[in-house]
């Protein structure tokens, strides 16, 4: 992908050079740019510029480029090398663009992570992505973005001189796709694009971009075996800005988990079990067959082996806690259902798929956010009613994967209680396993409004529980949302 075109002419850092003068900053204070312990940073500085510059090696790498200025009071040089004063808390925004940061960086020869400024493209050119195109004659031109460098510096560059095989397919699957879209058909011998579709073409490589980061950082973020994807050719939305990736619950203040007192002592809890194993200390059964399958029926708990017990991870009592083994893909749906989740991977009926993590807050907080996120028409409510009505978990800004697992009225997914170091019977953890074989590619749902047959005739245990968190027997009115899961027996609502 990388570009390299030899004798580029640019002069890019002319007007810059010399002590980075901000005109939009008191005209008494400078902009400097200073090496300090963590890197690299600016600062708003209250004394006559020049300064002298800091006598310390450039740094490799740039970390501490974060658009904030340092306030500092007014000091001697010699103080400021012993030890910089700062103004406790005084922290302002940067008024620089993000254009003239990569110029200064490229300035000091510098390498940013953030700003995609780095040893490669600090000398040399790699195209970010393509904006435009046009026919002069017969020869076909790219306006590039350069990686690194503003878009100001855009330049038209001839076909023969790019190399960049995938963002030149990219750019022209895009393009056709969006003319087949406006247009109902394919335009031949096209010379010149119009603005709006240049400038959706650049729009859909800055979302790439985005959409590749946030990947990229669900990835560093998640500690499961499955990876995650992100993919979106549906439309222009981007990553989603309020959502923080989490693994385990995270528990609110003033609500306390009972941790587990005892563990098993099993040679091996799956042939030679002591007294049932973990599961039998409550009179429940073993949950899982040796391939770590669930035997039995949705409703009835599971209780895996935990820290306390004499097996290790390698006990099949151990499933759920092990996290997400398949690798899947968040995307883009293409009939109004925002985001979804389909595995990459084939999934066997009644293995486990993904654990329901994100914020344990009481059924009243749940009740007053449920009115929230009704307004803003999705929800992320997750009742737990095992026993009895307490506890709901909100994964609307702390959430794993499940976040984004949509409802169908046929699903693929079963919920299941699960306990493990927490025996309090008020807060499980959901989990859920696959109803069938599901194939690579296929979407993974779960029925938000589910009904489970009581297990025995004195538990109603398991019913309906998504969504209308903190409304069970409530008389007040939900927003009914419109099901889109286009199954045979859809029951055309959510809830
Ligand atoms: C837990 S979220 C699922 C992820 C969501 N699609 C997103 O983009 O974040 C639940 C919301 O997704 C939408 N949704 C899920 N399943 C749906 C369905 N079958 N039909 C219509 N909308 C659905 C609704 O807006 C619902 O409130
Ligand atoms: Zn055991
Ligand atoms: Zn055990
Ligand atoms: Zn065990
Ligand atoms: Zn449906």
């Amino acid at each position: 992908m990388a570009e390299n075109l030899k004798g580029q002419p640019r002069d890019l850092f002319g007007p810059l050079r010399g002590p980075y003068q901000d005109k939009s900053l008191n005209p008494t204070t400078s902009l400097n740019l200073h090496y300090t312990e963590g890197g690299f940073a600016l600062r708003l500085e209250a004394v006559p510029v020049p300064l002298p510059s800091p006598e310390m090696e450039p740094a490799k790498e740039c970390q501490a480029l974060g658009r904030t200025l340092e306030c500092k009071t007014p000091q001697s040089p010699q103080q400021e090398k012993e030890q910089p004063l700062k103004l406790p808390g005084c922290v302002v925004s940067c008024k620089s663009s993000w254009d003239r940061l990569q110029d200064l960086c490229r300035l000091e020869k510098l390498s940013c992570a953030l700003l995609d400024v780095n040893k490669k493209n600090l000398f040399d050119f790699e195209v970010e992505y393509l904006c435009d195109y046009k026919k002069v004659q017969d020869e076909e031109f790219y306006m590039v973005k350069w990686k690194g460098y503003p878009e100001t510096q855009n330049t038209w560059e001839p076909r023969k001189n790019l190399k960049c095989t995938n963002l030149l397919k990219q750019f022209h699957k895009d393009l056709e796709k969006e003319v087949i879209r406006r247009e109902g058909k394919l335009r031949k011998g096209v010379r010149r694009l119009d603005q709006s579709l240049s400038s959706y073409l650049v729009q859909k490589a800055k979302q790439r971009k985005a959409l590749r980061q946030w990947e990229h950082h669900l990835n560093v973020k998640r500690n499961h075996n499955g990876s995650i994807k992100v993919e979106n050719e549906v439309d222009l939305e981007g990553p989603p800005k309020d959502f923080v990736y989490i693994n385990e619950y995270k528990v609110g203040d003033g609500i306390n988990l009972t941790e587990v007192a005892v563990g098993c002592e099993c040679k091996n809890c799956y042939i030679d079990a002591v007294d049932g194993c973990c599961p039998g200390a409550s009179q429940n059964r073993f949950a899982y067959n040796d391939q770590g399958q669930v035997k039995i029926r949705a409703g009835k708990p599971i209780y895996e082996c935990n820290k306390r017990c004499l097996c290790g991870m390698d006990c099949p009592n151990r499933v759920v806690q092990k996290g997400i083994q398949y690798d899947m893909c968040i995307f883009r749906t293409p009939n109004h259902r925002g985001w979804g989740v389909r595995t990459l991977e084939k999934i066997r009926k009644n293995s486990f798929v993904m654990e329901y993590v994100g914020e344990i807050i009481t059924s009243e907080e749940a009740e007053r956010r449920g009115q929230i996120y009704d307004r803003q028409g999705a929800t992320y409510l997750f009742d737990l009613d095992y026993v009895e009505d307490v506890y709901t978990v909100d994964a609307a800004y702390y959430g794993n994967i499940s976040h984004f697992v949509n409802h169908s009225c046929n699903p693929n997914l079963q919920v299941y209680n699960v306990f493990i170091e927490n025996i309090d019977e008020r807060l499980p953890r959901i989990a859920f396993f696959a109803t069938r074989t599901i194939r690579p590619g296929e979407e993974l749902t779960f029925d938000y409004n589910m009904q489970v047959d009581p297990v025995d005739a004195e538990s109603t245990r398991m019913d309906s529980n998504f969504g209308l968190a903190g409304m069970a027997g409530s008389p007040k009115k939900r927003v009914r949302i419109e099901c889109k899961c286009g199954t045979e027996g859809c029951r055309k609502y959510l809830f």
